[in-house]
């Protein structure tokens, strides 16, 4: 029998292992490195994605590939004065990047460019683009949480990932 986990590394290894999507190692993200989150992101959603009965393939490529800019955010913000848009443009050169090294169908496109809904006002055409950016919004609360020492065991009481999985 195949495991979850299994399968999972089955229908994203060609992009977990490509030389370009490899250096999101190099960049920090929240408080891991962008790799991390967007396995996380990845792996969330392809597990909820199968549990609601929906395109699991596409949540899970789509979650993967939803922050694949590389460039420090930080570093972009500050040098522009705290402007240019970061926030709201990075989806579109995660899609571009996505693009210019994979196949993408039309939800993972959809994934991808919405992820930051409802920060940006487009809205999600398939309920995995909607699923993936709650994921998001799940992932990067708990990762800037665990910098926070304090509030661990708080939310290792409250089984948050329950919910989730
Ligand atoms: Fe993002
Ligand atoms: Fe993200």
């Amino acid at each position: 029998m195949i495991t979850a986990e299994r399968e999972f590394i089955d229908i994203v290894a060609d992009i977990l292992f490509h030389p370009e999507f490899m250096q999101l190692k190099n960049f920090k993200h929240h408080t891991t490195n962008r790799y991390e989150h967007v396995v996380l992101v990845s792996y969330l959603s392809y597990k909820n994605a199968r549990k609601l009965n929906l395109d699991y393939r596409s949540a899970a490529r789509g979650g993967l590939l939803h922050d694949f800019f590389l460039y420090d955010w930080r570093e972009y913000t500050r040098k522009r004065g705290g402007g240019g848009r970061h926030f709201t443009l990075h989806p579109k050169t995660a899609l571009k990047n996505s693009r210019r090294y994979f196949k993408l169908n039309e939800i993972e496109e959809d994934i991808i460019v919405k992820h930051m809904w409802p920060s940006t006002l487009y809205l999600p055409r398939y309920k995995e683009s909607l699923l993936v950016s709650f994921v998001d919004k799940y992932v990067s609360v708990r990762e800037y949480m665990a910098a926070l020492r304090w509030v661990n065991p708080i939310v290792s009481k409250l089984n948050l990932d329950d919910f989730f999985v």
